[in-house]
């Protein structure tokens, strides 16, 4: 058996579409506690093991569920059947909007997302500095975030999880809002982490991304898995199918 780093088994999700939602009050009271709604199932029995130490690209069409499972294995949604396993901490990266207290300065977010994923104030105040510094956004620290580019706020978030040292890494496809240079910055760190034995998952929509830094990967489409393996092996099938 390898020894895997993150187990996802039978995951399932599954939202629930309300109708009518532009009703009066007058008539949601009438109607009472019923309400109308449709069930969607965003996945459909994922299961997936990531081994230790590789990185794992998640690919697929527009909707067709990666980011839900990213939130999933973020745990900010949890799944409505099946369950994930980690060994070891992990930190995650997700879309713009989520991780990062709008009204709080640069400053105060890295305290509260460093103790969040489990730092002291002290292993942050030591840190403190190198996720400054990788962030790029000095000058604007004590600003609140709310008022930061996408960029910026992107450069701030993945400093700060990369600098928390977790194990697991989850990252969105954010990391395309930065620049070049960032992009470039945060592709070298990837590879540092991962020689150093750390696992990566990552939603991306650029395959030469994924042939280059990911071992395996697993394609989703409308919610269900489509196939999971070797990268150069799923990649050539996805394309095809969009060929
Ligand atoms: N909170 C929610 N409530 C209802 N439906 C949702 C919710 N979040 C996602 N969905 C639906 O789940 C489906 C999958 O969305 P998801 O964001 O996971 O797709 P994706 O694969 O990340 O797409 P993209 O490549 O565009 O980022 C979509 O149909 C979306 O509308
Ligand atoms: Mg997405």
């Amino acid at each position: 058996m390898s020894d895997w780093a993150v187990r996802v088994s039978d995951v399932s999700k599954r939202f629930r579409l309300y109708h009518e939602r532009n009703q009066s009050l007058k008539s949601a009271i009438l109607r009472g506690r019923t309400s109308k709604h449709e069930d969607f199932w965003a996945l459909k029995d994922i299961s997936f093991d990531v081994i230790e130490g590789h990185t794992h690209g998640l690919i697929g069409s527009n909707g067709s569920g990666k980011s839900t499972l990213l939130k999933c294995l973020a745990k900010i949604y949890w799944p409505t059947s099946g369950t994930i396993e980690y060994r070891g901490r992990m930190a995650s990266l997700l879309e713009v909007g989520s991780g990062f207290h709008l009204e709080l300065s640069g400053r105060e977010n890295i305290y509260l997302n460093g103790s969040i994923l489990g730092m002291s104030k002290k292993e942050i105040d030591s840190k403190f500095d190198e996720i400054v510094d990788f962030s790029g956004v000095e000058r604007f620290l004590d600003q609140p975030v709310k008022n930061y580019s996408s960029g910026m706020y992107v450069r701030l978030g993945f400093s700060i999880a990369i600098n928390v040292d977790p194990d697991i890494l989850v990252v969105d496809e954010v990391l395309s809002v930065g620049d070049e240079e960032f992009q470039r910055k945060s592709f070298q760190k990837f590879l540092e982490f991962k020689k150093r034995g750390k696992t990566v998952i990552l939603v991306t929509h650029t395959m030469p991304v994924v042939e280059d830094i990911c071992d395996t990967v697993t394609w989703i489409n409308n919610g269900e898995m489509m196939q999971t393996g070797p990268a150069a092996d799923v990649v050539k099938k996805y394309q095809s199918s969009i060929d």
